[in-house]
């Protein structure tokens, strides 16, 4: 029992299945195509929305050290996955590098976590949009009818905007990967542009008596905190839970640690890229360090701008040139918003598309939706079925509490990556890397260890969420994915075709 969940596919074969023609993804992308598609994902919701909710709920000008705490855990797990990526050149992420590492049913958890982290960003971020592009429509004095402004609005039931952005998505992905690149790399110019207009043009509105404290006192809430809202290290460890704060910065890093979700995307496409050995450690790095620089930048100068207490949550970037009087950035940046946060839907979508087309391909998913579109060469029928799915999510649910169980979906994922390479450094150190994690196994356990501890930042109902989606996902494995995996079946080639 025990060697049959831990069988592990060899490195070999996983290189292998990518070039049988039927399953084979097109080799396009180059270092800076991976690079673009990093800052394309990485940028959005988190910065674009959540700096302002936990600055003024949490962390204060000390926003900009969470982000520093957030960004630190990433690049220890992106040293991980830089490893992986470059030595499992396959589609499919974490979960291809845990089969190749770890056995089978650690990479079928992992995968199942992804398609739910993916899915679930997706959604988010799609709804995120939707509220952008209402609030220019209202500029223009053009209205939706509230029943269709979605669930977030009082009065609405249905996101027809964020609805209708998954589908088009969709339709792109399934058209093909070259197209979605090249539309990515122009989205994401405007919105680098516009973060970079809010870091020089704020630096001009800077006040500094908005930084004192920079890190505020600790505050008990007022009403008594749930076991649903506590984080679970305070659970755990009986603290009095409190905002701001030492404490406040990791609460704050613990969810705008959604704003760096996408840098392991990138490893995603491992399969589509040129010279994957070369190109994926310099693509997640790269896009990693970008994004940092940007974000502790973007705080920084938000929070100078206006005091903590006084930001917005729902659009901190844009309402703080408002308050310095100079609405018409905030219209810009409202807009490069709106642009940008469609590269983030279009990548997270496409990565998820990827993790349950590799999970097919393995035989612990249906196969049906493991062949490729013969003139596309696109893995059509995932992105069908998962684009659709997402866009009636988006339609029909509220923002809020399906962030942090993203959050927490991808730390995990992160452990299991930064486990994985400590185990393929034993079973196989022959293997060539053509990018090694530095200082094995240290780093590798600092990245568990930071990555856990991001977790237990994160409140008790959303442990309950991920307990339960978890739950789920082991009843599909012991019903349909044991008995039908590939290698289980000691199968090394596809069938003829491979359609059911
Ligand atoms: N990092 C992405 C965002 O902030 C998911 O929206």
């Amino acid at each position: 029992m025990r060697s049959t969940l831990l069988r592990t596919k060899s490195i070999e074969q996983s290189i292998q299945d990518t070039v049988e023609p039927e399953h084979a993804l097109k080799k396009s992308l180059s270092a800076l195509d991976l690079t673009v598609f990093g800052v394309g994902v990485i940028i959005g919701t988190g910065i674009f929305v959540l700096t302002g909710k936990v600055a003024k709920e949490n962390a204060g000008p000390s926003t900009a050290l969470a982000f520093v705490a957030a960004g630190i855990v990433c690049a220890l797990a992106a040293l991980c996955y830089a490893e992986f990526a470059s030595t499992v050149p396959v589609a499919g992420s974490a979960y291809t590098f845990a089969y190749a590492s770890i056995g089978e049913l650690p990479a079928w958890i992992i995968g199942w976590d992804l398609v739910l982290e993916f899915a679930l960003g997706t959604a988010v971020v799609a709804v995120g949009w939707s509220g952008y592009v209402r609030s220019l429509m209202d500029n223009a004095n053009w209205h939706l009818p509230s029943v269709l402004e979605g669930p977030d609005v009082p009065g609405g039931t249905f996101d027809i905007l964020a609805f209708v952005l998954v589908l088009v998505l969709t339709a792109i992905l399934v058209v093909g990967m070259k197209l979605s690149a090249n539309i990515t790399a122009v989205v994401v110019a405007i919105k680098v542009t516009v973060v970079m207009i809010v870091i020089v043009a704020g630096l001009f509105f800077i006040v500094g008596d908005n930084y004192s404290p920079f890190i505020p006192d600790p505050v008990t809430p007022d009403v008594g905190v749930g076991w649903e809202d506590a984080p679970m290290a305070q659970l755990i460890f009986g603290y009095e839970p409190t905002n701001f704060g030492v404490m406040g910065i990791f609460t704050a890093a613990s969810v705008v640690f959604f704003a760096f979700i996408g840098f392991d995307v990138v490893a995603t496409a491992a399969e589509e890229t040129k010279n994957p050995q070369r190109d994926m450690p310099r693509g997640i790095l790269g896009s990693l360090l970008i994004c940092t620089v940007l974000y502790v930048a973007v705080s920084l100068v938000v929070t100078g701008m206006q005091h903590y207490t006084k930001l917005s949550v729902s659009a901190p970037l844009a309402e703080a040139f408002k308050a310095t009087g100079h609405p018409w950035y905030a219209g810009a940046i409202s807009f490069g918003a709106a642009v940008g946060l469609t590269t983030v839907c279009l990548i997270l979508l496409l990565g998820q598309t990827r993790v349950f087309f590799a999970m097919s391909r393995d035989g612990l998913l249906p196969r049906f939706f493991s062949v490729t579109h013969p003139r596309f060469k696109t893995p059509y029928r995932p992105t069908i079925l998962l684009g659709v799915l997402i866009a009636v999510i988006a339609g029909f649910t509220s923002i809020n509490e399906l962030a942090t169980l993203v959050n927490i979906g991808t730390l995990f994922a992160f452990v299991v990556v930064a486990i994985g390479v400590i185990a393929l450094r034993r079973t196989r150190p022959e293997l060539h890397r053509a990018f090694r994690t530095p200082l094995v196994p240290l780093v590798p356990i600092l990245s568990v260890a930071a990555s856990v501890w991001l977790m237990l930042n994160l409140p008790g109902e959303t442990w309950l969420r991920f307990g339960i989606w978890m739950a789920i996902g082991f009843v599909v494995y012991f019903v349909y994915g044991r008995s039908h995996s590939r290698l289980g079946r000691g199968e090394t080639e596809f069938p003829p075709g491979n359609v059911p």
